[in-house]
């Protein structure tokens, strides 16, 4: 299977939906009145990439199978609220893929530096990002839910 990558139009918000709820089951635990398992509504999802510059990767027959958002500053500093691929497909490439044009992107825009935050216990995406040059700058306690404290990786371009 090939996989490339797209920006996202608002009629992908159904399924770009319903893939970010099934990646990020392990935060929501499948509670609906979680803030995650809200934030991906498909309305929101819209909402978002109207002040977000968002790309999905899509298989051969264009379902959506990975996702990767961002926002940039005039300092050149962007930030990247939220990556992730379908569960079925992870260690395939797919994370990398859309890393990788997203930071291709970026340089063309002459961001200098990206950053994000990832859950203590996601340790699968904190050697994703480590893998890729990331580093820790920070560590945020209690930050996005009790009980839940953030990593701060950064990486300069
Ligand atoms: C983080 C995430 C996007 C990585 O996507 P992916 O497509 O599986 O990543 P890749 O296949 O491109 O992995 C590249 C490298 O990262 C490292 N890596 C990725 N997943 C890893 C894991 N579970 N354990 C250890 N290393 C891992 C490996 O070095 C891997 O290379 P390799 O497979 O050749 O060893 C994916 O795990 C995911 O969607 N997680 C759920 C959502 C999430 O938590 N997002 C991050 C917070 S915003």
């Amino acid at each position: 299977m090939n996989y490339t990558i797209r920006e996202f139009v608002e009629s992908d918000a159904e399924s770009v939906s319903e893939m970010l709820r099934e990646s990020f089951e392990w935060f929501h635990k499948g509670d609906h009145e979680s803030w995650l398992w809200k934030s991906f509504a498909p309305s929101n999802l819209i909402n978002f990439s109207k002040t977000q510059d968002i790309l999905v990767a899509v298989d051969d027959k264009g379902e959506i199978v990975g996702y990767i958002s961002s926002t940039t500053t005039l300092y050149g500093v962007a930030y990247v609220p939220t990556v992730a691929v379908r569960n079925s497909l992870r260690r395939m490439g797919i994370g990398k893929l859309l890393l990788d044009e997203k930071i291709r992107r970026f340089r063309e825009q002459g961001i200098r530096k990206m950053w994000l935050l990832v859950t203590h216990i996601n340790t699968s995406a904190i050697e994703f990002y480590r893998k890729n040059d990331f580093v820790i700058e920070g560590y945020l306690r209690d930050h996005t839910g009790p009980g839940y404290d953030e990593v701060l990786l950064s990486r300069f371009l």
